[in-house]
């Protein structure tokens, strides 16, 4: 579903990734992780054409992002589901509105968007807030919500670049396991993390950048953060 071929980025001559190749396939579940300035980031918005690479190709479901015209992002972010770390919620609009959007800007009949908001946060957990505005929600909730609009319209992929980064431990613990649970249903779900925590509990495949550069990638992975040592 998610394939890298040789991508280089560069910002302004800076390398941010290096020489990368990466495939994770149909219902795949992955970690991306690194340290802060590693490339995570960067990787993430290839992924979804914020960014495109200075050279190299970047496929989504076969198809090579990188030579679509601009017209057709919006069609490939169609099929992309994207959790942020700040949630990014309306925040005047209630919960059921801001996982609608999506489905309103499509055009879909009212009686479609009630079932598919409906079943969307079913599926994380929040039926009884769907009158509720973001503020009135923990910081948990929130995500929840940024998680069932990013699959009410049934996305092939789901791509959260550090959706924890805001979170105590055990609502992290929360998120991932949600996120987890999503891709037993044949969503690829790729999530970037510093967080060695949920990286550790959860033991999936886990793909490490450092320096922009992959330097490893296993399945059933653990997260070792590097301990920086002050120098004198
Ligand atoms: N828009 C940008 N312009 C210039 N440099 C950037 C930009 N975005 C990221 N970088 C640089 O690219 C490198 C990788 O950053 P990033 O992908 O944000 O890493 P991470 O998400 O792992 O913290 C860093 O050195 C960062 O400073
Ligand atoms: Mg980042």
């Amino acid at each position: 579903m998610i394939r890298l071929q040789n991508v280089n980025k560069d910002y302004g001559g800076r390398p941010a990734l290096v020489n990368a190749n990466l495939n994770i396939g149909l219902g795949e579940f992955a970690f991306l992780v690194g340290p802060s300035g590693a490339g995570k980031s960067t990787l993430m918005r290839l992924l979804y054409r914020e960014e495109i690479p200075s050279s190299g190709k970047v496929f989504i479901g076969g198809v090579d992002i990188t030579r679509i015209h601009a017209r057709q992002v919006p069609l490939l972010r169609r099929r992309l589901g994207i959790v942020f770390q700040d949630y990014k919620l309306l925040p005047r609009q209630t919960v059921f509105d801001n996982v609608a959007y999506i489905l309103r800007a499509l055009g879909v009949d009212q009686s479609s968007i009630n079932r598919r908001v409906t079943s969307a946060l079913c599926v994380v957990n929040l039926e009884d807030k769907a009158k509720a505005y973001p503020d009135e929600l923990s910081g948990g909730e929130q995500q929840r919500v940024g998680i069932a609009r990013a699959i009410v319209n049934g996305p092939p992929v789901l791509l959260a670049d550090e959706p924890t980064g805001n979170l105590d431990p055990q609502t992290s613990l929360e998120i991932v396991q949600l996120l987890e649970r999503i891709s037993t249903r044949g969503t690829t779900v790729l999530i970037s993390t510093h967080d060695q925590f949920i990286v550790n509990s959860l033991r999936r495949r886990v793909i490490s950048l450092r320096n922009g550069e992959i330097v490893s990638d296993v399945d059933s992975g653990t997260y070792e953060m590097e301990v920086k040592v002050a120098t004198p």
